[in-house]
């Protein structure tokens, strides 16, 4: 019932842009555009793509670049195969055992499968391979400056026109950066790459107080986290039980004696052979202090899987002697500054605000078609999310008249943010967060599309964008995991994807194991022992 309210309310803002007058919002779409992609991730391709989908007669004019500061496309999915050396941050958190927690039909571009033959929860490589398949499918290398990096992105201009100056390098001779403009700034540079690490009294003194006999102690972030073998013979905690927590929970756990500290009400993995203890309180020189006041002496790593903060650096620093005065977007951990307040686009490192749709800046500094951000929601299929994302500004690019008012933009947002609250979420915490889960992600993406049937800019049907088979497969999705761990353990695989290419027979296959996995546990009970 919550979500249903939910599912209505998240359509209203959108809908009531319905009536709104006509003469307010409408701007002669501009001839000639130029477009700036950050990113070529799931996110920066899925808008690139959508933006060569327009009509020739729309973008024909159109200079669309996508600087990636990569040496290829596919963002956190190319593993970075140095070996973890702190501080410096990795390029990609990515790890060796790193499979996919969904089954690959629900994370596709819609209309873009996974090869035949793709085991169902697949290795980080086939999610890397999927994007670069992507890309040169449709043909949109050409448009990639790869091993380009934006430094820096400032605003020329005032609320309602100007243009972007961009500071960009090769990454290998970064003194050489060159100044550009553009028109338009999309930002898809993902938000897994700057670590959340809590810090508690006493860690410097604790790490510093290593017993002579003992591995050297350390905290690492799990960005850091390759290979589980590097933690036999210490003991181990593992903070956290995110999506990266339950990993190196069933991974170490098996290999050394490891604890998770977890919050109230959570639950380790199944199989995962760790000790539940409650959040860290402190550290004294000797011990790891919990918040029910146990303590553990013979701690020697801890594993920080304590999340990601939503930055974007080169949005902080803008270019010198560019006419720019002042950031696009500020890093204020101030709770007095909202979205209604914000004089500029503020990160507090969980959210960005104030956005329209977790995609439009909002700020009183530009207009709204200059800022756009693709794939900040979590707890999404990204791939389709994004594709939704990129629909919206691709329309909203060609023809700003489509979106309302940055009035009423700020109107709906404010709302948004209320539901949040009376339904006992922070919206200042939980950020970009879908926190009614897979009901309230399909039904976001299903009202951007929506929006943009009503107006006159996709083909009107009834249908919902998020097809009913990847609404019955995220659903499943734990089920047919188990499922899928079955067929491997019984080297199956063949005979369920022999002939499976299109999305109708992935859709099939994945309904087809539930049944059966259905029919198995009524038998013999969930707990087949996938991790043994
Ligand atoms: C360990 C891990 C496991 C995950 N597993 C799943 C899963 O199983 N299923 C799922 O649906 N999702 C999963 N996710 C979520 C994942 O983040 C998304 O699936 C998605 O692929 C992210 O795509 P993105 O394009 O938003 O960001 P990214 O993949 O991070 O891409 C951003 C790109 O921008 C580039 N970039 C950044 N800054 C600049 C700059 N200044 N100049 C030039 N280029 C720049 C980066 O180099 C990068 O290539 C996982 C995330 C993590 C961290
Ligand atoms: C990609 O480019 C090639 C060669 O220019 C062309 O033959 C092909 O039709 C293009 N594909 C798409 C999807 O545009
Ligand atoms: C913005 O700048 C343009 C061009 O310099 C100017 O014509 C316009 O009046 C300015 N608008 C505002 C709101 O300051
Ligand atoms: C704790 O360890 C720090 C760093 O090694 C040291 O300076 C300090 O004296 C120790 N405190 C106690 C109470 O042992
Ligand atoms: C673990 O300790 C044992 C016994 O001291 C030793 O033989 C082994 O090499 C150690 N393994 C690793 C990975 O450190
Ligand atoms: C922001 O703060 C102001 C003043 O404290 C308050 O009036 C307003 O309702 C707040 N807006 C949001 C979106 O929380």
């Amino acid at each position: 019932m919550v979500q249903l309210v939910q599912a209505v309310l998240s359509l209203l803002p959108l809908s009531s842009t319905l009536f709104q007058n006509p003469q307010q919002s409408i701007v002669p779409p501009l001839s000639s555009q130029s477009i700036a992609i950050v990113g070529a991730g799931s996110g920066g391709l899925a808008i690139l793509k959508t933006l060569l989908d327009l009509p020739e007669d729309v973008r024909s004019t159109w200079e669309i670049v996508l600087y990636e500061r990569r040496k290829d496309v596919g963002g956190l999915w190319l593993e970075d195969t140095r070996p973890p050396s702190p501080p410096r941050l990795p390029e990609s958190p990515v790890y060796p055992l790193l499979h996919t927690n969904t089954p690959h039909p629900t994370m596709t571009y819609p209309g873009f499968t996974f090869p035949p033959g793709t085991p169902l929860f697949p290795s980080h490589e086939y999610m890397w391979k999927y994007h670069v398949d992507f890309a040169e499918k449709h043909n949109l290398t050409q448009y990639i400056r790869l091993n380009h990096v934006v430094l820096a992105a400032g605003w020329a201009g005032n609320s309602t026109t100007g243009q972007w100056k961009l500071e960009v390098a090769r990454t290998d001779r970064l003194s050489e950066h060159e100044l550009r403009s553009f028109d338009h700034l999309i930002v898809a540079n993902g938000h897994n790459h700057y670590p959340r690490s809590p810090k508690w009294d006493g860690e410097d003194d604790w790490l510093a107080s290593s017993p002579p006999s003992q591995p050297k102690r350390e905290i690492l972030h799990s960005i850091y986290y390759r290979h589980p073998e590097r933690y036999i013979n210490r003991t181990v905690v593992i903070v956290g039980g995110g999506a990266s927590g339950r990993d190196a929970a069933l991974q170490v756990g098996r290999l050394t004696k490891t604890y998770q500290s977890l919050q109230e009400g959570s639950l380790p993995p199944d199989g995962a052979q760790v000790t539940v203890k409650p959040p860290i309180s402190h550290f004294t020189n000797t011990s790891v202090v919990f918040t029910d006041g146990t303590a553990l002496t013979d701690v020697d790593s801890l594993i920080l899987a304590t999340g990601y903060q939503f930055l974007a650096p080169f949005l902080v620093h803008y270019p010198k002697n560019s006419g720019v005065s002042s950031p696009a977007l500020i890093h204020s951990p101030d709770s007095s500054v909202n979205s209604t307040t914000a004089q500029s686009l503020t990160t507090n490192t969980r959210y960005i605000y104030p956005l329209y749709e977790h995609i439009f800046s909002l700020s009183p500094a530009f207009p709204p078609t200059a800022l756009a951000f693709v794939g900040l929601p979590v707890l999404i299929a990204n791939c389709p999310s994004d594709r939704a994302q990129a629909l919206f500004i691709s329309h909203a690019i060609a023809d700003p008249s489509v979106l309302p008012s940055r009035g009423e933009m700020l109107d709906a947002l404010v709302l948004r943010e209320e539901n949040l609250r009376e339904r006992g979420y922070d919206p200042y915490y939980y950020g970009h967060k879908m926190v009614g889960g897979d009901s309230e992600a399909q039904a976001y993406q299903n009202a951007l599309v929506r929006y943009l049937k009503q107006q006159g800019k996709l083909p009107e049907d009834e249908k919902d964008y998020v097809e009913p088979w990847r609404v019955m497969a995220r659903q499943q999705s734990q089920l047919i995991g188990r499922a899928w761990s079955r067929v491997e353990e019984l080297g199956e695989q063949n005979k369920w994807l022999d002939g499976v290419r299109t999305e109708d027979e992935w859709a099939d296959v994945m309904q087809r194991l539930a049944d059966w996995q259905v029919k198995w546990e009524e038998r013999h009970g969930k707990d087949f022992d996938t991790y043994a």
